[in-house]
């Protein structure tokens, strides 16, 4: 099974309605559009804010939710920064599981590559014309099987791109819609030009690494230290920060995050982009105006991002112990 990256719809997904002073009951709705204002505030103003998940499918048939209490947190923190009401956490997870649970037939089987990916988001409704926070909100969660954005461990290739996807005060780490809309022409670009995706540099100064279009950054020294840039306006994956914990606390490795200059992707043996979506891919190419650099391990199946990566592979999808609290049984 070679299911795309896409969208297709599901037996239903989840709506819960707020009007401005308390939460309506949530439930699953098998109409498959909304029905809202077209001067909505998520319409008109990207008033608009959501999370990225998967449901994996272990060869004992149940169904595995991945860190999910790290997206609520991040979820109520993007939804915060946009003045939205925002769900707890208990709220979120609730909803998730729901939502899985209703369409578990819809979740791939164990070894077809493929997972349950769920999107849960938070817009603004209702009609308005003054750019300024909405009354009424609704919180939903959609699923959607897919298969890998990009191949499993097959290296892509990166150009570096000239524009921001987010201001160095702005909303570089909320994980809200705009800033992938303001990454999508640089997107393009590099993918026009043969590349599978952009690499962002610091918006502030341009001589840091920032992230991939879709997904952190990562680099093993020749000492085996994992690095990944910090600053404030990237997103802090839980893919990453679950890199950082398997290589800290089971592979022994330094673990360091802090500003990483361009010019220093030299001294690194791999490099690679990590995130839901991403999963863990190693990067072969990473190329700026002036020159192209080459990563040959990149294609090497013993790599520390090869290991890094079946780790993750065998906690996510039950073939090996998870560390505490990374799992949620959706049956
Ligand atoms: N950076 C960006 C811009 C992303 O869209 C994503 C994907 O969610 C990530 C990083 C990785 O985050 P996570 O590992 O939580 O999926
Ligand atoms: C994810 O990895 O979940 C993302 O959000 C990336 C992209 C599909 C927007």
């Amino acid at each position: 099974m070679n299911l795309p990256f896409n969208y297709t719809k599901t037996k239903s997904h989840y709506v819960q309605y707020h009007n401005g002073e308390t939460w309506e009951q949530g439930h699953l709705q098998q109409k498959e559009n909304l029905e809202i204002n077209p001067m909505s505030t998520s319409l008109q103003y990207g008033q608009e804010a959501f999370e990225g998940l998967k449901a994996y499918r272990g060869q004992d048939g149940r169904v595995r939710l991945f860190r999910i209490e790290e997206n609520a947190k991040r979820f109520i923190r993007s939804v915060n920064f946009l003045h939205m009401p925002a769900p707890t956490v208990d709220m979120f997870i609730e909803a998730v599981k729901q939502t899985v649970f209703d369409n578990l037939d819809y979740v791939p089987p164990y070894d077809s590559g493929g997972t349950l990916y769920i999107r849960p988001y938070m817009i603004g409704i209702g009609g308005q014309l003054p750019p300024a926070p909405s009354k009424h909100y609704l919180f939903g969660v959609v699923v959607m099987p897919v298969g890998q954005l990009f191949e499993p461990l097959k290296p892509i290739s990166l150009k570096v791109t000239h524009f921001d996807r987010a201001a160095p005060n702005g909303t570089g780490s909320y994980k809200v819609g705009g800033n992938y809309a303001a990454s999508m022409y640089a997107q393009n670009e590099a993918k026009n030009a043969g590349y599978n995706d952009c690499l962002f540099l610091d918006p502030r100064t341009h001589e840091h690494i920032e992230e991939v279009g879709v997904a952190n950054f990562f680099g093993i020294t020749n000492d085996n230290t994992y690095v990944t840039p910090e600053s404030p306006s990237i997103l802090r994956g839980i893919t990453n920060l679950s890199l950082q914990y398997i290589a800290a606390e089971e592979f022994n490795m330094d673990v360091v995050k802090r500003p990483v200059p361009l010019e220093e992707l030299n001294a690194f043996k791999e490099v690679g982009a990590c995130g839901t979506a991403a999963v863990i891919t190693p990067i072969e190419k990473i190329a700026t105006d002036e020159q192209t650099l080459t990563f040959p391990e990149a294609t090497n199946q013993n790599s520390v991002t090869a290991k890094l990566h079946n780790r993750l592979k065998n906690i996510q999808f039950g073939d090996e112990t998870p560390p505490k609290g990374w799992i949620t049984f959706v049956n």
